[in-house]
């Protein structure tokens, strides 16, 4: 706080100050990112799936908890088809002696089928029973609330997936972010939101919910190899060292 009145102080805006951070090992766990080969739109091979983890390590990651989509009419991954993958990940960061912890769940996106897996208890958790979900860029989820009831009732603990990223929030209804909150909904946003790699729009909604304590989890949701220079020019962003020194992120409990 007392950095943030100095500076505006001085007339140098907050996220113009440069950030002392060199590495993620303040976030030390990603848990957000597509990392198991070829069951989604993430990492083609187990070659690129190496290289990245190898990267990540080197960028300070202790644990990176993957999280292929899981989509009805899209990735319609199974319990079984991610943990399958998971293992053949793992049985290649020990052949090329990495160090790095590796462990899977799923980016379910949230529609009529997460009715099915609630009754069945057939979704991959982490941490204390946290459930990662993601909502449609487009459109707006009718019976959000209700899906989300239903997954809290069962015992689960929500995490939505980049609620920057949703502009018939940011741009309308922003309230509608604090009634999430209220509902003990838990938000992660994405570190390349943070470098505008989204838009204005997403950039500016994830420095909000910083300054608003809103955020209690980040993640890279790394696709590919390209993304790993965007992932390492958020280490200059002021905000990225905000939400990594800030006691409310949770990434760190993941360990
Ligand atoms: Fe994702």
């Amino acid at each position: 706080m007392f950095n943030q009145l100095k500076h505006l102080f001085s007339g140098q805006k907050f996220e113009d100050t440069p950030s002392s951070l060199t590495d993620f090992s303040l976030m030390g766990v990603d848990m957000h990112s597509h990392l198991i080969p070829g069951i989604d739109d993430g990492v083609k091979s187990m070659q690129d799936s190496i290289a990245i983890l190898r990267k990540f390590q080197d960028l300070g990651f202790r644990k990176i908890i993957t999280s292929p989509h899981v989509v009805s009419d899209g990735y319609n991954n199974s319990t079984e088809t991610i943990l399958k993958g998971r293992d053949k990940v793992r049985e290649a960061i020990k052949e090329n002696n990495l160090q790095i912890e590796f462990d899977a769940v799923a980016e379910y996106y949230l529609d009529y089928s997460i009715n099915e897996k609630i009754e069945k208890k057939d979704l991959l958790t982490f941490g204390k029973n946290y459930v990662l979900v993601e909502l449609s860029y487009l459109t707006k989820t009718n019976n959000i609330h209700d899906l989300m009831y239903k997954l809290q009732i069962a015992g689960y603990r929500i995490i939505l997936a980049h609620p920057e990223r949703y502009p018939y929030y940011y741009e309308k209804d922003f309230a509608q972010y604090h009634t999430l909150k209220d509902r003990n909904v838990y938000f992660q946003i994405n570190l390349m939101s943070l470098v505008g790699k989204y838009g204005k729009g997403a950039k500016s909604t994830a420095e909000k919910m910083i300054d608003e304590n809103m955020v209690n989890f980040v993640g890279t949701d790394l696709h590919n190899e390209n993304g790993l220079e965007v992932i390492k020019s958020c280490l200059k962003e002021k905000y990225l060292e905000k939400i990594l020194t800030c006691d409310r992120l949770l990434n760190k409990t993941l360990l």
